[in-house]
Order: C-alpha cells, then structure tokens, then sequence
C-alpha cells in the first residue's frame, strides 16, 4: 500500500509497518475511524493479534464491521475501554503500540483524549513492549486540553533512557498551525533471532558509526 507523507498516520504506519512481520501482537490504543486498527490487522499475518481500544462504542462498531468485511476478526480483540486498562486487559508483551489522540473524526469532538489516560496508558505501553518494538503517537494542537497532553507526554517521553529507547519528535515545517505533529519511539534490542545474530556479528551496523 502506497502511504503518502502528507498525513501523520501514513507516517505512523511506516514506522510501525517496518517492524510488523505474521506473528506480531500490536495495540491500537485510540481505535477512531479504525484506519489503525485495519492496518495493523493486515500486517501481522493469521497468527498475529490485535487488542483495540476505545471508549466510544460508535467508533468501536464502525471499526469492528470493517475489520469484518476484510475478513480479519480472527486478528482483532476489541475492546469498549479506556486505554488505561491495557495492562489489565493485554496479558502478552506486544512488538507496537499506535495512539492517534485527540476526538473522533466526524464524531463528537468533546470526547478527546486527556493528559492523565494518555500518559497512563503510555507507561502501561512501555511495560509491554518487547525489545525492537515501537511506539507512535499522532498529537494534534488546537483543541481545548490539546496543549495539556501534547505538554505531558513530550515532558515524559524526553526523559525516557537513551540507552533503552530512541524517541524522535517529527513537525510539519511548511504548513500553517496548528498541524498535527508525531512521536515515535523505539525500544533498543533485537527483534528477531535473525536480527540478534546480525547484530552479534556487526553485520547491521557500519565499523566506523
Ligand atoms: C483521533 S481518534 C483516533 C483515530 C484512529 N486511530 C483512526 O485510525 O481513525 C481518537 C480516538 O480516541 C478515543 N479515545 C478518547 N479517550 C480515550 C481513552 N481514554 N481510551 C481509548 N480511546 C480513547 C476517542 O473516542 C477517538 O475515537
């Protein structure tokens, strides 16, 4: 699938695409219009699984059916929850974790996303994540508390450990505020036993890097 650099969620897939391989566990923590929770359903093979979550049934619904037409079902546990009870509900370690914060596209933009669920949810991510796995996370500015979360969340992720994770912030430099912006974030380590060896045997980083 071609995914143009135009949206910050083709951006997210990209990143979290690379990754994905038949076998994969990811989480959609904001499942939304279901855009996320489809592609992750189509990149992780029979074998993979999904855990979705959001707390509007409308957009629970909505994404079940299309994940049904496509045949995917088998792949996807959703749930009618808040993100906060990921560790709760998510009892296996994953390889990604997708947020698209902020409100429901066409749908009521009172229903956000809040600083204190994100940032809850976030933690909860980190802890279930496997070495090699990545986090992305679509911020939107603008709307009310936006500034509240878009604060929180780059205040932690700036103090997360160089050593175990990479995390970069991307802007849209040419387009007029507010724009959405992304964070991505990379847990250190292989992902694979193919991976380990590689790296084991210097094959996947330059001499002199
Ligand atoms: C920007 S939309 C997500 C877009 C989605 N990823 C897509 O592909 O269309 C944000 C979603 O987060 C949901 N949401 C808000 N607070 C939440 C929470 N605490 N836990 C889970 N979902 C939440 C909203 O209901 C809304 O559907």
């Amino acid at each position: 699938m071609f995914n143009s650099w135009r949206r910050a969620v083709s951006i997210a897939q990209i990143f979290i695409g690379e990754i994905l391989f038949d076998g994969s566990v990811a989480i959609d923590a904001t499942v939304g219009t279901g855009e996320d929770t489809l592609f992750l359903a189509s990149s992780v093979g029979p074998s993979g699984q999904i855990f979705a979550f959001d707390i509007q049934e409308q957009a629970i619904a909505a994404a079940e059916q299309k994940i049904k037409q496509r045949h995917l079902d088998k792949r996807v546990k959703f749930y009618l929850a808040s993100h906060e009870a990921l560790v709760s509900l998510v009892k296996v370690k994953v390889n990604a974790v997708m947020f698209n914060l902020g409100y429901l596209p066409g749908g009521d933009h009172s229903i956000i996303t809040k600083a204190e669920s994100t940032l809850a949810a976030l933690c909860q991510s980190m802890e279930l994540l496997l070495p090699g796995g990545r986090i992305s996370i679509v911020l939107y500015t603008g709307h009310e508390g936006s500034l509240e979360e878009c604060t929180a969340v780059e205040k932690y992720v700036s103090k997360l450990d160089n050593k175990l994770y990479n995390v970069i912030k991307l802007n849209f430099y040419n387009r007029k505020n507010p724009s959405p912006f992304l964070i991505l974030i990379e847990k250190e380590g292989p992902r694979s036993e193919k991976q380990a060896a590689e790296i084991d045997s210097g094959y996947s980083q330059p001499a002199d890097y």
